[in-house]
Protein backbone atom coordinates (compact mmCIF):
# COMPACT_ATOMS: atom_id res chain seq x y z
CA UNK A 1 0.00 0.00 0.00
CA UNK A 2 0.66 3.52 -0.79
CA UNK A 3 2.76 5.59 2.36
CA UNK A 4 -0.04 7.99 2.33
CA UNK A 5 -2.87 5.86 2.14
CA UNK A 6 -4.62 5.00 5.57
CA UNK A 7 -6.43 2.25 3.98
CA UNK A 8 -7.48 0.24 0.72
CA UNK A 9 -10.98 0.51 0.49
CA UNK A 10 -11.55 -1.45 -3.22
CA UNK A 11 -8.80 -3.85 -4.18
CA UNK A 12 -7.82 -4.47 -7.81
CA UNK A 13 -9.45 -7.88 -7.98
CA UNK A 14 -13.13 -6.54 -6.46
CA UNK A 15 -12.81 -3.66 -9.63
CA UNK A 16 -11.98 -5.80 -12.46
CA UNK A 17 -14.68 -8.36 -11.18
CA UNK A 18 -17.43 -5.56 -10.91
CA UNK A 19 -16.25 -3.84 -14.06
CA UNK A 20 -16.81 -7.05 -15.66
CA UNK A 21 -20.44 -7.42 -14.46
CA UNK A 22 -21.09 -3.46 -15.42
CA UNK A 23 -20.17 -4.30 -18.86
CA UNK A 24 -22.30 -7.58 -19.07
CA UNK A 25 -25.13 -5.47 -17.68
CA UNK A 26 -24.36 -2.90 -20.35
CA UNK A 27 -23.90 -5.63 -23.02
CA UNK A 28 -27.35 -7.27 -22.46
CA UNK A 29 -28.97 -3.67 -22.18
CA UNK A 30 -28.11 -2.05 -25.24
CA UNK A 31 -28.33 -5.87 -27.18
CA UNK A 32 -27.88 -5.00 -30.85
CA UNK A 33 -27.40 -1.78 -30.20
CA UNK A 34 -24.31 0.63 -31.61
CA UNK A 35 -23.46 2.33 -27.87
CA UNK A 36 -21.40 5.98 -27.38
CA UNK A 37 -19.45 5.87 -24.60
CA UNK A 38 -18.05 9.23 -23.27
CA UNK A 39 -15.45 9.35 -20.99
CA UNK A 40 -14.95 12.17 -18.52
CA UNK A 41 -11.42 13.13 -18.53
CA UNK A 42 -9.34 12.02 -16.86
CA UNK A 43 -10.46 10.41 -13.74
CA UNK A 44 -12.32 7.72 -15.89
CA UNK A 45 -9.63 6.80 -18.01
CA UNK A 46 -8.48 3.30 -16.08
CA UNK A 47 -12.30 2.31 -15.59
CA UNK A 48 -12.99 3.37 -18.93
CA UNK A 49 -10.01 0.83 -20.55
CA UNK A 50 -10.84 -1.77 -18.34
CA UNK A 51 -14.93 -1.32 -18.90
CA UNK A 52 -14.49 -1.52 -22.93
CA UNK A 53 -12.69 -4.46 -23.25
CA UNK A 54 -15.44 -6.25 -21.41
CA UNK A 55 -18.40 -4.68 -24.02
CA UNK A 56 -19.93 -6.70 -26.81
CA UNK A 57 -20.87 -3.64 -28.81
CA UNK A 58 -20.43 -1.64 -31.61
CA UNK A 59 -18.91 1.19 -29.44
CA UNK A 60 -18.16 4.97 -30.35
CA UNK A 61 -15.84 6.33 -27.44
CA UNK A 62 -14.93 10.26 -26.95
CA UNK A 63 -13.78 12.37 -24.56
CA UNK A 64 -14.95 15.77 -22.49
CA UNK A 65 -12.63 17.19 -20.00
CA UNK A 66 -14.43 18.94 -17.13
CA UNK A 67 -13.25 21.20 -14.17
CA UNK A 68 -15.04 21.54 -11.21
CA UNK A 69 -12.41 20.83 -8.44
CA UNK A 70 -9.24 22.77 -7.14
CA UNK A 71 -7.63 20.38 -4.52
CA UNK A 72 -10.08 18.31 -2.49
CA UNK A 73 -13.71 20.79 -2.86
CA UNK A 74 -15.96 21.17 -5.75
CA UNK A 75 -16.51 24.86 -6.20
CA UNK A 76 -19.84 24.37 -7.50
CA UNK A 77 -18.74 26.01 -10.83
CA UNK A 78 -18.23 23.36 -13.79
CA UNK A 79 -16.25 24.58 -17.22
CA UNK A 80 -15.87 22.17 -20.15
CA UNK A 81 -12.26 22.47 -20.87
CA UNK A 82 -12.61 19.77 -23.91
CA UNK A 83 -15.38 19.04 -25.65
CA UNK A 84 -17.12 16.08 -28.16
CA UNK A 85 -15.99 16.24 -31.30
CA UNK A 86 -18.64 14.21 -32.99
CA UNK A 87 -22.40 14.62 -32.64
CA UNK A 88 -24.59 12.94 -30.26
CA UNK A 89 -27.52 13.51 -32.09
CA UNK A 90 -29.73 10.32 -32.38
CA UNK A 91 -27.20 8.27 -30.33
CA UNK A 92 -27.54 5.99 -27.11
CA UNK A 93 -25.04 7.57 -25.09
CA UNK A 94 -23.65 6.90 -21.85
CA UNK A 95 -21.56 8.84 -19.73
CA UNK A 96 -18.76 7.19 -17.80
CA UNK A 97 -17.40 9.01 -14.67
CA UNK A 98 -14.90 8.03 -12.12
CA UNK A 99 -17.05 9.10 -9.14
CA UNK A 100 -20.19 11.20 -9.02
CA UNK A 101 -20.06 13.41 -5.09
CA UNK A 102 -22.34 16.30 -5.30
CA UNK A 103 -23.56 15.28 -8.52
CA UNK A 104 -22.78 18.79 -9.73
CA UNK A 105 -20.00 17.79 -12.42
CA UNK A 106 -22.76 14.90 -13.90
CA UNK A 107 -26.12 16.60 -13.72
CA UNK A 108 -24.65 19.74 -15.40
CA UNK A 109 -23.43 17.53 -18.05
CA UNK A 110 -26.10 16.16 -18.54
CA UNK A 111 -28.35 19.09 -18.68
CA UNK A 112 -26.09 20.35 -21.21
CA UNK A 113 -25.40 17.20 -23.14
CA UNK A 114 -29.59 16.65 -23.77
CA UNK A 115 -30.21 19.90 -25.88
CA UNK A 116 -27.74 18.08 -28.89
CA UNK A 117 -31.16 15.38 -28.63
CA UNK A 118 -29.30 11.92 -27.98
CA UNK A 119 -31.32 9.42 -28.43
CA UNK A 120 -30.78 8.29 -24.75
CA UNK A 121 -28.47 9.27 -22.70
CA UNK A 122 -27.34 7.32 -19.07
CA UNK A 123 -24.48 7.62 -16.26
CA UNK A 124 -21.81 4.80 -15.82
CA UNK A 125 -19.81 5.33 -12.52
CA UNK A 126 -17.09 3.04 -10.80
CA UNK A 127 -17.55 5.18 -7.83
CA UNK A 128 -20.85 7.11 -6.00
CA UNK A 129 -20.97 8.78 -2.27
CA UNK A 130 -24.96 8.70 -1.69
CA UNK A 131 -24.41 10.94 1.48
CA UNK A 132 -22.29 14.30 -0.28
CA UNK A 133 -25.35 14.68 -2.87
CA UNK A 134 -26.23 17.98 -3.24
CA UNK A 135 -28.29 17.81 -6.44
CA UNK A 136 -30.30 14.67 -7.31
CA UNK A 137 -29.06 12.25 -10.69
CA UNK A 138 -30.22 9.35 -11.55
CA UNK A 139 -26.89 6.65 -12.21
CA UNK A 140 -27.66 3.29 -14.28
CA UNK A 141 -24.77 1.85 -13.23
CA UNK A 142 -22.77 2.21 -10.42
CA UNK A 143 -19.27 0.13 -9.44
CA UNK A 144 -19.68 0.92 -5.62
CA UNK A 145 -21.55 3.09 -3.08
CA UNK A 146 -18.44 4.66 -0.48
CA UNK A 147 -18.69 6.23 2.58
CA UNK A 148 -17.73 10.18 2.21
CA UNK A 149 -13.92 9.90 2.44
CA UNK A 150 -11.49 11.54 -0.03
CA UNK A 151 -10.37 8.30 -1.96
CA UNK A 152 -7.68 8.04 -4.71
CA UNK A 153 -6.23 5.43 -7.65
CA UNK A 154 -7.25 3.84 -10.43
CA UNK A 155 -7.94 6.99 -12.31
CA UNK A 156 -8.99 9.23 -9.12
CA UNK A 157 -5.98 11.90 -8.29
CA UNK A 158 -5.39 13.99 -4.87
CA UNK A 159 -3.66 17.07 -7.08
CA UNK A 160 -3.14 15.22 -10.03
CA UNK A 161 -1.00 12.79 -7.94
CA UNK A 162 -1.99 8.68 -7.53
CA UNK A 163 -3.78 7.70 -10.34
CA UNK A 164 -1.59 5.32 -11.77
CA UNK A 165 -2.82 2.86 -7.96
CA UNK A 166 -4.19 -0.41 -8.99
CA UNK A 167 -6.69 -0.05 -6.20
CA UNK A 168 -8.75 2.95 -4.54
CA UNK A 169 -7.89 4.06 -1.14
CA UNK A 170 -8.04 6.46 1.28
CA UNK A 171 -5.86 8.81 1.63
CA UNK A 172 -4.46 10.21 4.86
CA UNK A 173 -5.74 13.22 6.85
CA UNK A 174 -1.96 14.76 7.02
CA UNK A 175 -1.80 14.11 3.34
CA UNK A 176 -4.73 16.09 2.63
P1 LIG B 1 -19.16 16.12 -8.10
O1 LIG B 1 -19.44 17.22 -9.07
O2 LIG B 1 -19.08 16.65 -6.69
O3 LIG B 1 -20.08 14.94 -8.19
O4 LIG B 1 -17.68 15.67 -8.35
C1 LIG B 1 -17.27 14.82 -9.32
C2 LIG B 1 -15.78 14.94 -9.54
O5 LIG B 1 -15.08 15.33 -8.34
C3 LIG B 1 -15.19 13.62 -9.91
O6 LIG B 1 -15.20 13.43 -11.29
C4 LIG B 1 -13.79 13.70 -9.34
O7 LIG B 1 -12.92 14.26 -10.28
C5 LIG B 1 -13.89 14.61 -8.15
N1 LIG B 1 -13.98 13.87 -6.86
C6 LIG B 1 -15.04 13.79 -6.03
N2 LIG B 1 -14.77 13.03 -4.96
C7 LIG B 1 -13.49 12.62 -5.12
C8 LIG B 1 -12.61 11.77 -4.33
O8 LIG B 1 -12.96 11.22 -3.27
N3 LIG B 1 -11.38 11.58 -4.84
C9 LIG B 1 -10.95 12.13 -6.01
N4 LIG B 1 -11.72 12.91 -6.76
C10 LIG B 1 -12.99 13.16 -6.33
Amino acid sequence: MHKNLSEILLTREQIEKRIKEIASEITRDYEEKDIFLIGILKGCFVFLSDLVKNIKLDTNIDFMMVSSYEGRQSSGIVRILLDLRQSIEGKDVILVEDIVDTGLTINYLLKTLKTRKPKSIEVCTLLNKPSCRKVNVTLKYVGFDIPNKFVVGYGLDYNEYYRNLPYIGVLKDEVI
